[in-house]
């Protein structure tokens, strides 16, 4: 019967390869993260962890499969702080609440942003941007992952404190965004460091700032906002484990238990600091933390977006 089945996956589980929604393009940031960590997850839960892009409307198309997932421990989601936040005050109708209807495993990454620009666009430094971008933005391109995703919330935030208004443009993840950036079909763009690491030191993209209190060691020559001179611009994101409401406990507690394995692992730990990534430690780890974070920043950002306005 479907009751023993359940109550054997239950006890064996996993017992079949456990399905891990990414919900932008491949090659992403979020796909990046979540492909470094699944590996390891996969290693000690004994079952793979497969990815599965599934793409639209800036990341909310593939929380909401996830949502509607059975919640057997078979589907899980990294969602982000756009999936999981910034998309609650953007879309009025959105079809899952982040805190409600998912279980929360864990933060695996903290994902610093940067402000980026095409190789040739025609400013130095980031004073030199902010003065261009003022003066120009109306015939300025800036590329995002969709409304809601981390790159649009966080261009969004650069907008308004710039009040500028350029041509948003829609990819279904920075990964296409980032290769539109290099081949400067776009002007400008802000994006999470674990995507741009490898273009920023090969010289494909232009980067004019962090936005975090510190420089990161995956890019020691950045400059932050602050010593760039936007000091009011400061952001920065995260990636997250989530299970559909109702996954038994049993089962919250091994793949909690993976994920934290995952980023005691010094080979994972080091691909994700090699990318930038600001790896969550102590109390900050866990599905206790993950439930508090997802509550703090659906807050922060209903504020952040109220204030900043309608973007385009
Ligand atoms: C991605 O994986 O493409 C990103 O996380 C998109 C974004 O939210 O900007």
């Amino acid at each position: 019967s479907a009751g023993a089945a359940f109550a054997q996956g239950t006890n064996g589980y996993p017992t079949r390869p456990i399905t891990m929604i990414v919900p932008f393009a491949a090659g992403g940031p979020t796909d990046v993260v979540a492909r470094i960590v699944g590996d390891h997850m996969s290693k000690t839960l004994g079952q793979q962890v497969i990815i599965e892009n599934v793409v639209g409307a800036g990341g909310t198309t593939g929380a909401t499969r996830a949502k509607r997932a059975n919640n057997d421990g078979y589907t899980v989601i990294m969602g982000h702080m756009g999936t999981h936040a910034a998309a609650v005050p953007l879309y009025p109708n959105l079809a899952y609440d982040p805190a409600t209807d998912f279980e929360p495993i864990g933060v695996a990454a903290g994902t610093p942003i940067l402000i980026l620009a095409k190789k040739d666009y025609p400013a130095k430094d980031l004073a030199e941007f902010v003065k261009h971008v003022k003066a120009n933005s109306g015939t300025l391109n800036m590329a995002h992952a969709g409304v809601g995703s981390v790159s649009y919330t966080t261009c969004l935030l650069l907008n308004s404190i710039l009040d500028v208004k350029p041509t948003a443009v829609p990819y279904n993840g920075t990964g296409p965004a980032m290769n539109a950036l290099v081949g400067g079909q776009v002007d400008y763009m802000c994006d999470q460091i674990v995507n741009v690491v490898s273009q920023v030191q090969g010289g494909s993209i232009r980067a004019y700032g962090i936005a975090t209190e510190a420089r990161n060691p995956a890019l020691p020559n950045v400059p932050t906002t602050t010593e760039a001179g936007l000091p009011e611009y400061k952001v920065s994101a995260w990636n997250a484990v989530f299970a559909p409401k109702g996954t038994p406990q049993p089962v919250v507690d091994k793949l909690a238990d993976a994920l934290d394995k995952a980023l005691n692992d010094e080979t994972t730990r080091k691909r994700l600091l090699d990318l930038g990534s600001d790896l969550p430690e102590g109390d900050r780890r866990g599905p206790k933390a993950l439930g508090q974070l997802v509550k703090s920043e659906v807050e922060r950002w209903s504020k952040v977006i109220k204030a900043a306005g309608p973007g385009n």
